[in-house]
């Protein structure tokens, strides 16, 4: 599958996530500090908590639900490795977010 431009960069405050729709599902995008994108499943396997609401350094974010971390570029849990949420592609082109939906 070919990448699909989801939104601007602008759209995402330095250091925060937003939820994205992309071809029918939810993708949550996260602008690191240093300016870097991740990409990761939007909702929380656990039990569907927002994770793009998460707080989320330049590693992993933390579900704002009941606190499960999830690494925003394997997108495997922190803790034990007992869930995960799949983990895509992302680049800026021309202020353009770019998603590659074929998972990492
Ligand atoms: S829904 Fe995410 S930790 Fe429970």
């Amino acid at each position: 599958m070919t990448d699909v431009i989801v939104g601007s960069v602008d759209e995402i405050p330095l250091g925060e996530g937003r939820t994205f729709a992309v071809d029918g599902a939810q993708i949550a995008v996260f602008r690191l500090r240093d300016g870097s994108l991740r990409a990761v499943d939007a909702v929380c396997p656990h039990k569907g908590g927002p994770l793009a609401d998460g707080l989320s350094d330049d590693r992993v974010v933390v579900c704002p639900l009941h606190g499960h971390s999830f690494d925003l570029s394997s997108g495997v849990e922190s803790a034990g490795a007992a869930m995960s949420v799949r983990s895509y592609p992302v680049a800026v082109s021309d202020g353009a977010i770019r998603i590659n939906l074929r998972p990492v």
